[in-house]
């Protein structure tokens, strides 16, 4: 059952952040990208839309420093001065970032609280979400571009390069084109579009998968460039089929890129296996979404019916998965819908 989410059952809306009160919030979308992963770190455009899945954060002052992290369901309490950990670099280095910038210093410790309703390294924009969150919760101006820049900061920890959309989707939610370096145009949908969202069970490295296609790019430069070519066309196109509320023609597309990341070497067995099945069980499209090598594929359904086709043949073929409709211009407000098995 895919269900309408509502006031009880709310999404994780971005919060106004209070500077000055004793404790800050913050929160932030999960995402999907349609189309155009791996190309868009190359500077052609992707199609990506935020989830009703994400992350919310919230800092507290502590009496002294050093400022500690801690991941509620994660097992995480780390200090921003512990260097072997990943997570206390990537904490350390958005607070450097802030620290820079703000006029009015920081205090010397602060607590902060974290969670995300995304599988880490599942291709949902788990650590953008967490990055966003945190930004918002620490910051004491909630300007986009300070946000999404203290986010980077912490996103260059793990992913070396990161093209941005995750942190923009994060920021922004709603669905977008992302092109690295000219921005973001905002898509507006005709009616809503339901998808299904695979797991493979497996968490994948987005630092490795983007060093992967660097490889490749550099042995075969003309094959991945005409790689790239093929994926700004589809994503050229889906953005049109989106506007027209083009289901079908959208799903077509979005077979086609992953014929192109398979090609590019970014696709498993599990992930070609789930978008085998959500097309047998009726998706209009399936495909992988961010990096791959594992993380989650994602399927274009017609409607809730046919997601708990898809989300059925995922369960008896031992994968998990959640439905979530995005919403549209001529759909109420908030209409993003989840579901899991
Ligand atoms: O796996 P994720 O959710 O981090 O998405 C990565 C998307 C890539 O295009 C592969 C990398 C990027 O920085 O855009």
């Amino acid at each position: 059952m895919v269900r309408t989410l509502s006031p009880s059952n709310p999404s994780p809306m971005p919060k106004p952040i209070a500077p000055d009160a004793e404790r800050s919030e913050g929160s932030a979308w999960g995402k999907v990208i349609l189309l155009g992963e791996h190309a868009v770190v190359y500077g052609v455009p992707a199609l990506a839309v935020g989830i009703d899945r994400g992350a919310v954060a919230s800092a507290v002052k502590i009496d002294e420093g050093p400022c500690r992290l801690r991941l509620v369901g994660m097992d995480v309490d780390i200090a921003e001065t512990d260097p072997d950990h990943d997570l206390g670099r990537a904490f350390h280095a958005l607070l450097e970032a802030e620290r820079a910038h703000s006029s009015r210093g920081m205090p010397e410790g602060l607590l902060v609280t974290a969670r995300a309703d995304l599988p880490p390294g599942g291709g949902l924009g788990c650590s953008a979400a967490l990055g966003v969150a945190i930004a918002r919760a620490v910051t004491s101006d909630a300007s986009e571009e300070r946000i999404r820049d203290l986010a980077m900061a912490w996103e260059r920890i793990f992913h070396g390069s990161p093209s941005g959309v995750d942190a923009a989707v994060a920021f922004r939610g709603g669905c977008m084109v992302f092109e690295r370096g000219s921005g973001i145009e905002p898509v507006r949908l005709k009616g809503s579009l339901t998808l299904c969202v695979g797991s493979t069970g497996h968490a994948s490295s987005t630092k490795t998968m983007v060093e992967t296609v660097a490889r490749l790019r550099q042995r075969r430069p003309a094959i991945v460039a005409k790689a790239f070519d093929g994926i700004a066309a589809l994503v050229q196109n889906a953005r049109l089929a989106v506007e027209a509320g083009d289901r079908v023609g959208l799903g077509k597309l979005m077979d086609l890129n992953q014929m192109i990341l398979s090609g590019l070497f970014v696709s498993t067995e599990e992930i070609e296996r789930l978008c085998h099945l959500a097309r047998e069980a009726g998706a209009l499209g399936a495909k992988l979404t961010g990096a791959g090598g594992g993380g989650s594929v994602v399927a274009l359904v017609s409607g809730g019916g046919a997601a708990d086709r898809v989300l059925e043949a995922w369960k008896a073929d031992g994968f998990w998965g959640f439905g979530t409709r995005i919403a549209g211009i001529d759909v109420p407000a908030l209409a993003t819908t989840e579901t899991s098995l």
